[in-house]
Parts: C-alpha cells; sequence; structure tokens
C-alpha cells in the first residue's frame, strides 16, 4: 500500500522570527503516524526549520536544487550533495512557478531530477496544465509530456524513489481547486502511464494533487483512489491548517 504523504510548500515566504512562530505551531500539533510529512521552506530557512523540527517526525526539503549534485562554481545556485548536508530528504522539481516563470525547461528539469536523486534525495516532480491548455482539452497530453519527459531521460525505474505532484496551474493560489472527480481523472491517466511501462512501478508511486488544498477540502480530495496525498501551498504557512490538512490525509 501506499502511504499517505502531506508536503508543505512555503514557496517564498518567511522571515527567521515567522518561520520560528511555524515551526512552533508544527511542533505542537497532533500528525497521524500514518501519514509522510514534509515541508518545503526557503533555502535560506532549511537549516533552522532543520534544527527546529527535530523530532517532530517532519522531513524537510527544499524547493529547487542546481541543476548538478556536487559542488561546483556554479553563481547562486545549491548543489544537492549541499542540500543533504544541510537536512534535505527532498526536492521540488519543475513546481510550475520556476516552469512559466523562470522558463525552465524539461532539459533542465531531467538535470535537476537526476542530480537530486543521486545525491539520494527523493524528487518531488511537479506537473500540470494551465488554464489556456485545460479549455483547449489538452490537460492529459501535458501532463503526459512532462511526464514522459523524465521517463524518457531515465526509465521507469527512476520513478520508484519518486513523487509526482499534479498542481493544475489555474488552481494554484487562485482558491479555485479542481473537484475531487477532475484531479482523480488526471491521477488515473497518469497512473496508467506509468502502468504501460511498469506496473508494479506505477502500483508504488505516489500521487499528489496541489491546487489551493486547504482543510475544508482535503479529504474528500484524499478520498480519490489515486491521489495518495497533497502538495499544499498557502494553507501550510498555518499551522493549525496545515496541521489539520495531514489529520484529514490520515483518516
Ligand atoms: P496553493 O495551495 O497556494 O494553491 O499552492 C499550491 C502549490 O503551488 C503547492 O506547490
Amino acid at each position: 500500500m501506499r502511504r499517505t504523504m502531506v508536503a508543505g510548500n512555503w514557496k517564498m515566504h518567511g522571515t527567521r522570527a515567522s518561520v520560528a512562530e511555524l515551526i512552533d505551531g508544527l511542533a505542537k500539533q497532533t500528525l497521524p503516524g500514518s501519514v509522510d510529512i514534509a515541508v518545503f521552506p526557503s533555502s535560506l530557512h532549511v537549516g533552522q526549520v532543520v534544527n527546529g523540527l527535530q523530532g517532530a517526525s517532519i522531513a524537510v526539503g527544499a524547493q529547487d536544487a542546481a541543476v548538478q549534485a556536487d559542488q561546483g562554481a556554479l553563481t547562486g545556485e545549491i548543489a544537492s550533495s549541499q542540500l543533504v548536508d544541510a537536512g534535505c530528504k527532498l526536492v521540488l522539481v519543475g513546481h510550475s512557478e520556476r516552469r512559466l516563470l523562470l522558463g525552465e525547461s524539461d532539459e533542465v528539469l531531467n538535470r535537476k531530477f537526476a542530480a537530486v536523486q543521486s545525491a539520494g534525495m527523493t524528487p518531488v516532480l511537479c506537473i500540470g496544465e494551465t488554464l489556456e491548455q485545460r479549455e483547449a482539452k489538452q490537460t492529459l497530453e501535458v501532463v503526459g509530456q512532462q511526464l514522459g519527459s523524465v521517463i524518457k531521460a531515465f526509465g521507469i525505474q527512476a520513478l520508484v524513489n519518486a513523487v509526482v505532484a499534479y498542481e493544475p496551474v489555474w488552481a494554484i493560489g487562485t482558491g479555485l481547486t479542481a473537484t475531487p472527480e477532475q484531479a482523480q481523472e488526471v491521477h488515473a491517466a497518469i497512473r496508467a502511464q506509468l502502468a504501460k511501462e511498469d506496473s508494479e512501478v506505477a502500483q508504488g508511486v505516489r500521487l499528489l494533487y496541489g491546487g489551493s488544498v486547504k482543510a475544508a477540502n482535503a479529504a474528500e480530495l484524499f478520498s480519490m483512489p489515486d491521489i495518495d496525498g497533497g502538495l499544499v501551498g498557502g494553507a501550510s504557512l498555518n499551522a493549525d491548517e496545515f496541521g489539520a490538512i495531514c489529520r484529514a490525509a490520515g483518516n
């Protein structure tokens, strides 16, 4: 059985003071033991969060990693090996804000995906369509191509130690959530795409939904057969709300 996962993407939010407050709030939550929980602070705050969450059964991840695993001359970037050294266990790869606003291509993202894995961390591959693409009925094609790019580059076995997050761009930060049925349809297609390559791998890969997940809609989304948890943005900045989402995933 796949273990449910709830991950909080803090994006470009937080100061040392607000992060300390959030850590305090998270430490006070009653969290279900049956759910893998992770938070992704800005790289600047990774050390503070790793220290602050010691003993809290919450993994810490990074929002991005360099295209190479090892240290080197690459100004402004952070190597996967450095993230491991700082205590990170996972890294987001291909968030739509990086694909669309920073122009990260599948080729660059594939290099990041490989670097993260080669350093021993788990990539959380984010895929999803824009509103325009959904309206043009291109959702499954777009998502299939984004996932297919990784499969083509590294083979299906590369998905064994990876998580896939389906995040429709139109649902991110907009308050518009995909309905459980809309999300399930895409998740089922993603799993079918994986199963075409290897059914065992397909059954094992966790598929998270992201896009305006909150305590009020989490249980319904997580009850769908191919939705194995959530990647939460805005609502993860509130410890009580995030805790409630984690508990919804545990039920
Ligand atoms: P929101 O939950 O704020 O819509 O963000 C989703 C997201 O982008 C998580 O990576």
